[in-house]
């Protein structure tokens, strides 16, 4: 069955948790040394107002195999054009397109929320992560030394971004997407990345 992508209801929190908690023990990915609760996240999943900063998810078969989410950047209204993504895919579905997918998809949205800037912060050791990051286009903007120690190993971090086109017509202002309907992963990849 073809994989799709729509934005994610409170009913996924767990396969987005356990999607997560998968990536921990590699300690390339998070921060995060020990796998996360349910209830833990939900707090964060009920911040990501879909009409603002959405969370998608990637689904076959019935089963979320990934998902990627737009943050808040620190959360003060100067910044309110500028996102942090996220996107984690299922440790068995790695290497299949479906985190280019995902990425291709919140970046094509981007525009519909008024997002001009998107960030990515990544462990300098996080191979895979940097090459996804560069396949779209982001560049590397700054380089964090030794800031982060992971298993008595420091780790340096990097924030990789993207400046994104600039709108042309006067379309609906920040704050309030129009809801999308969910896409296949091949029309999706068949759209343009931004
Ligand atoms: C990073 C991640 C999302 C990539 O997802 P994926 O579905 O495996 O990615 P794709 O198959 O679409 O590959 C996209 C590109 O990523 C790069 N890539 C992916 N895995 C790679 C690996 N193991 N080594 C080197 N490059 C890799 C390649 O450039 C690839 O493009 P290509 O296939 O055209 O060469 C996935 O590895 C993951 O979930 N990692 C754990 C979570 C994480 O680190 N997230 C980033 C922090 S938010």
């Amino acid at each position: 069955m073809t994989p799709t992508i729509r934005l994610a209801k409170e009913a996924d929190l767990p396969a987005i948790v356990q999607i997560y908690n998968e990536a921990i023990p590699g300690r390339m990915a998070t921060a995060d040394t020990a796998p996360v609760m349910v209830e833990e996240r939900l707090e964060w999943f009920r911040q990501h107002d879909p009409s603002v900063h959405p969370i998608f998810v990637c689904e076959e078969a019935g089963r979320i195999i990934g998902w990627t989410s737009l943050s808040a950047f620190y959360g003060r209204p100067a910044y309110q054009k500028t996102v942090e993504v996220s996107t984690y895919v299922t440790t068995r579905r790695h290497r299949a397109g479906v985190g280019t997918a995902l990425r291709e998809h919140v970046l094509s949205a981007c525009d519909r929320y008024g997002i001009k800037t998107v960030l990515s912060f990544v462990f300098a050791h996080n191979v895979p992560s940097i090459r996804l990051n560069e396949k779209f286009g982001f560049a590397k903007w700054g380089h964090l030394p030794r800031v982060a120690e992971l298993d008595g190993i420091e780790r340096d971090l990097v924030i990789m971004g993207k400046r994104l086109a600039e709108r042309k017509s006067n379309k609906a202002p920040r704050g309030r997407a129009a809801p999308q309907r969910p896409r296949s992963v091949g029309e999706s990849r068949r759209g343009r990345q931004r």
